[in-house]
C-alpha cells in the first residue's frame, strides 16, 4: 500500500473502504474512502486520520514515503469516528510534537477517549503557522459537518484540505476528479450534500463567503472522502453555491406509498396534471425507493407532492419514516401539496401538510383526500392539483 503523490512533497495517505454499504443510515452503494494527507516540509504534517480498523493502511502508506515517527504535527480537521476513530493508535505511533485542532475538537476528543494528556494547540479562523517553505491557515467550519470541524489551507500550494465538505462516498482506485467518470462523481457529491451537508446550507453559504473574504486562491480541494478536485475545483464550488442557496430545477417529485392502490391512483392523476405543464416529474413510491438516492433528487426538485393513506390515525410507516428523515435534513425553497385516501378517520392529509409546513414549503393547494376509492371527481381534482404545483414550479424556476 503506497502513498499517492498529489503535488511535490504532498501525498494522499488515506484508506479505501470498498465494502461499507451503510454509513449511519446513508446507503453507500459505491463504498467510500477515508482520506488523509501528508506534507513533507521542514516540519512533517499529517492531516486527519482514518476510521478505526484502517490505521494499518494509513501507516503503511505513510511509511512508503517517510517513517511515521518523523511526523511532527498532526492536524485534526474533524473528530467524527470515520476520521478520528484511529486517533489513539495514530498518536501512539507518531508521537506528534503538536496537534492542531479547534476548541470543540479538543472537547469532543476528550468526550470520545476520556484522555487529554496530548500536546494540543487550539486554533481559530485565520491562524497561520509556518512549517518550512509552506504554511498552514486554519478556518473553523462549525457544523460542516460537526461543531468541531475546520479546514486547512496551504497558501503556497493553493490547496484546501476541506474534511467532509466537497466530499463523496465514492471508493475508487483513482485519486483525482479527472480520472473518474465526472457524471458519476457529481451524482455521488450531490448525494453526499443532500444526506450529510444539507441541514447546514446556511453555514456553507457563510463558508463560501469567508473563503472569498480571506482571499483564498484555490487550485486543488482535498476532501476527506472521495477524490481530489484538481481539474474541477470551480465546478464543485459552484455546485455548493447552488445547493446551499436552494436553487432548484423544474422537477416535481411525487413521493408516496399506497395500501390498497387508492393513493397510487391519485398519485398517477397528480402526475398527469403536472406533466401537462411540461415539467420533469418523477414518481417515487416509498416501499421501493431508496432514501439516500431520493434525498439527492429532493435536493434538485422544486416541487414535492406527498401522498399517504391513513393507517391507525397516522401515515404509512414507509412515508412517516422517510418524511422524518427528510425533515431533519431541512430542505428549503420547495413548493408542495399533499393527497391520500382513508377509510374512516382520515388524518393523513393534515399530517402530510404539517411536514410541508415544517420544511417551510409553499403549499399551493389545500390537498386532496378521498374515502376508500377515488372517483372521477377526486381524480380530476388530483390532476388540477398536480398542474397547479407544476405551474408554480415553472414560475419560480424561470424567475
Ligand atoms: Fe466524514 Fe463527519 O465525517
Amino acid at each position: 500500500m503506497k502513498a499517492v503523490k498529489v503535488k511535490e512533497d504532498f501525498y494522499w495517505v488515506g484508506a479505501i473502504d470498498w465494502n461499507v454499504r451503510n454509513f449511519h443510515g446513508y446507503a453507500t452503494l459505491r463504498g467510500t474512502t477515508y482520506n488523509a494527507y501528508l506534507l513533507i516540509d521542514e516540519k512533517v504534517v499529517l492531516f486527519d486520520a482514518v476510521k478505526q480498523g484502517f490505521e494499518e493502511e494509513l501507516l503503511k502508506r505513510i511509511a512508503s514515503v517517510i517513517s511515521p515517527e518523523r511526523i511532527d504535527y498532526l492536524v485534526i480537521n474533524h473528530i467524527e469516528p470515520d476520521h478520528a476513530g484511529s486517533f489513539l493508535k495514530v498518536v501512539e505511533t507518531v508521537k506528534p510534537e503538536r496537534i492542531f485542532l479547534t476548541r470543540n475538537a479538543r472537547l469532543g476528543l476528550l468526550a470520545h477517549f476520556h484522555k487529554e494528556d496530548f500536546s494540543f494547540e487550539e486554533v481559530k479562523t485565520g491562524k497561520n503557522i509556518k512549517v518550512g517553505k509552506r504554511s498552514l491557515t486554519f478556518i473553523e467550519t462549525p457544523m460542516i459537518h460537526w461543531p468541531d470541524s475546520m479546514m486547512t489551507y496551504i497558501p503556497e500550494e493553493r490547496i484546501l484540505i476541506s474534511q467532509d465538505a466537497f466530499g463523496a462516498h465514492y471508493a475508487t482506485s483513482f485519486r483525482f476528479d479527472d480520472e473518474v467518470n465526472l457524471c458519476e462523481l457529481i451524482q455521488e457529491t450531490a448525494k453526499y450534500y443532500a444526506n450529510i451537508v444539507y441541514p447546514y446550507s446556511s453555514q456553507v453559504n457563510k463558508l463560501l463567503n469567508t473563503v472569498k473574504e480571506l482571499g483564498f486562491s484555490i487550485e486543488m480541494i482535498c476532501p476527506d472522502h472521495g477524490v481530489i478536485w484538481r481539474k474541477y475545483p470551480e465546478k464543485v464550488l459552484q455546485l455548493y453555491e447552488k445547493w446551499s442557496s436552494n436553487v432548484c430545477e423544474p422537477l416535481v417529485l411525487i413521493i408516496y406509498d399506497t395500501m390498497w392502490n387508492s393513493t397510487e391512483k391519485m398519485a398517477y392523476a397528480v402526475m398527469e396534471g403536472a406533466l401537462e405543464e411540461g415539467v420533469d416529474v418523477k414518481m417515487r413510491k416509498l416501499s421501493v425507493a431508496d432514501w439516500t438516492e431520493l434525498m439527492a433528487e429532493v435536493l434538485y426538485a422544486r416541487g414535492l407532492i406527498l401522498g399517504s393513506p391513513t393507517l391507525n390515525n397516522g401515515l404509512l410507516p414507509t412515508v412517516s419514516g422517510f418524511l422524518t428523515y427528510m425533515k431533519g435534513l431541512r430542505p428549503r425553497g420547495k413548493v408542495g401539496a399533499s393527497f391520500g385516501s382513508y377509510g374512516w378517520s382520515g388524518e393523513s392529509l393534515k399530517i402530510l401538510n404539517q411536514y410541508l409546513q415544517e420544511i417551510q414549503a409553499e403549499i399551493v393547494h389545500e390537498g386532496v383526500r378521498t374515502k376508500y376509492v377515488p372517483d372521477e371527481n377526486v381524480l380530476a381534482e388530483c390532476v388540477k392539483m398536480g398542474k397547479g404545483v407544476a405551474k408554480r414550479v415553472k414560475e419560480l424556476c424561470s424567475a
